[in-house]
């Protein structure tokens, strides 16, 4: 099949390389022209393991390409998936659907022949109905299905979560809709995932149904160690005792410094407008979009109480500042709550993180950005552990013990036993575990 995928970021990009790997023909669009421009001579915009080798042997194989040129890719195609962005819009922090309507637009006008449009973006109820409404009246003898097709894929594990979903949904009543997307999937469902077809506005629930889900189970947990912190229990047990009854699962059950990235905070937010909308009242949903904001404010209480109750004359040394490991997105970061109120009270900041550099750069201003986890702790009166990359598991504490003014360790994501530490002889502070 010819798919045309407008937006290359994390979706659109590692979407359109899965699918060329599936042995269909991608064209990527994006009005990027940098981005565009990047792919084209095989560097890749954004970091995500494995991204690379994936494109550039379908570049190889000529079944995926890049370019600025909506209106050819789209005339060609079978199937045409939106994949651009729906941050929040400022102000209510509902979707802001600009970039879709646009894409909706530029769509229409392109059209040539049947073709499937599909939203990948994260987009409310709705949004499908509303996409259909554009086209009608941009071309009203075009032919087309609009069909929502959420995308469930993880930054990090972007590849494998595309390549083994644990199910595919498709939101379509449109017979035609739904053959063309049995056939975009076909590689998938015969390797046993399960496609679900539902219709398009039960289709657009669900993501955002699913994410609420995780970010509630997040904060079910978080609000669980805060209680450990108070009774002297261990958040970590708590999770294994739980998870394992498997109508519970031991998924998404670690404490942390509150979730971050690029979807949780605005999918929550977004879902709650929905509803506001709609005249139904998200109670759930709405307590762990607060609790998680608040929970991220906090952050920095803790290690100003690890110091003794003040940061004046102070250097902290912040491990990992992306959202999560194993991706270069700064998005509702964790660090970008942590590091301003460390420095607004007195303390000098030094941070390394393995991917996240270049896009924390300007997020991060007066910060000085180290080479290494080492460099990073030296002169430091506290080490903070925010992201949990794996490099960061097995530092040599010694060393680390050597370079810091003095041996205080704050983890944030609980990647150490307390015992280690406090035979390396560090002050060790952690999430819902006893010190
Ligand atoms: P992103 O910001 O990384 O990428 C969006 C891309 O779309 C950008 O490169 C932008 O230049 C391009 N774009 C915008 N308007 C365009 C237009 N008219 N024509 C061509 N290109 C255009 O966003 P993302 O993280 O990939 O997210 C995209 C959508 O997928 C969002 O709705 C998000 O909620 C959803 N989603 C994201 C993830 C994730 O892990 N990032 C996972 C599941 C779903
Ligand atoms: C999340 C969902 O997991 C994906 O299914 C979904 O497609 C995506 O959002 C989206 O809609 O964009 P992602 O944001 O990439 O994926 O990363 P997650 O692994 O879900 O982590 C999100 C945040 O929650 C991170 O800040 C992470 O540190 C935090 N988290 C996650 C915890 O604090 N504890 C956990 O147990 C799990």
């Amino acid at each position: 099949m010819r798919l045309t995928m407008i937006g290359a970021g994390y979706v659109g990009l590692v979407s359109g390389a899965c699918f060329a790997d599936f042995g269909h023909v991608v064209t990527c669009v994006d009005n990027n022209e940098d981005r565009i421009r990047s792919l084209g001579a095989g560097k890749m915009p954004i970091y995500e393991p494995g991204l690379d080798r994936i494109v550039a042997s379908n570049v190889a194989e000529d079944r995926l390409r890049f370019t600025t040129d909506l209106a050819a890719s789209v005339a060609s195609a079978d199937a045409v998936f939106i994949a651009v962005g729906t941050p929040s819009r400022r102000g209510d922090g509902h979707a802001d659907l600009t970039y879709v309507h646009a894409a909706a637009r530029l769509i229409a006008a392109a059209l040539d022949g049947f073709t499937v449009i599909v939203t990948k973006s994260t987009v409310p109820v709705g949004t499908g109905d509303q996409i259909e409404a554009i086209i009608r009246e941009e071309r009203s003898d075009a032919d087309f299905a609009v069909v929502s097709n959420p995308e469930f894929l993880r930054e990090g594990a972007a590849i494998d979560d595309f390549k083994r979903p644990n199910r595919i949904v498709v939101g379509t009543t449109d017979p035609r809709g739904r053959e063309v997307m049995q056939e975009v999937y076909r590689p998938l469902y015969l390797n046993q995932a399960p496609l679900l077809f539902t219709d398009r506005r039960t289709a657009e629930l669900v993501k955002y149904a699913a994410n609420a889900f995780l970010a509630t189970k997040i904060t079910f947990i978080n609000e669980m160690a805060d209680l450990c912190e108070k009774v002297g229990a261990d958040v970590q047990d708590v999770a294994r005792g739980i998870g394992l009854d498997n109508r519970i699962g031991p998924k998404f059950l670690h404490a942390g410094p509150g979730f971050g990235g690029s979807c949780f905070p605005k999918d929550t937010l977004a879902l709650i407008r929905t509803a506001e909308e709609a005249g139904a009242d998200l109670r759930i949903v709405s307590a762990v979009s607060d609790i998680n904001e608040s929970r991220k404010s906090r952050m920095a209480d803790r290690v100003v109480d690890a110091l003794g109750g003040s940061l004046e004359g102070r250097t902290i040394a912040v491990l990992g500042l992306t959202f999560k490991p194993n991706t270069d997105d700064m998005r509702e970061a964790p660090s970008l709550s942590l590091i301003p109120p460390l420095q607004a009270a007195g303390a000098s900041v030094r941070a390394y993180d393995p991917q996240g550099m270049e896009f924390a750069r300007p997020l991060l201003p007066g910060v000085t950005l180290a080479k290494d986890a080492y460099d990073c702790a030296t002169g430091a009166d506290a080490l903070v552990i925010v992201t949990e990359w794996e490099s960061f598991r097995a530092l040599d504490f010694a060393r680390i013990k050597s370079v810091m003014k003095q041996p205080l360790l704050v983890d944030f994501r609980n990647i150490y036993p307390p015992s280690e530490l406090h035979a390396h002889g560090f002050t060790y502070r952690s999430v819902g575990r006893p010190r």
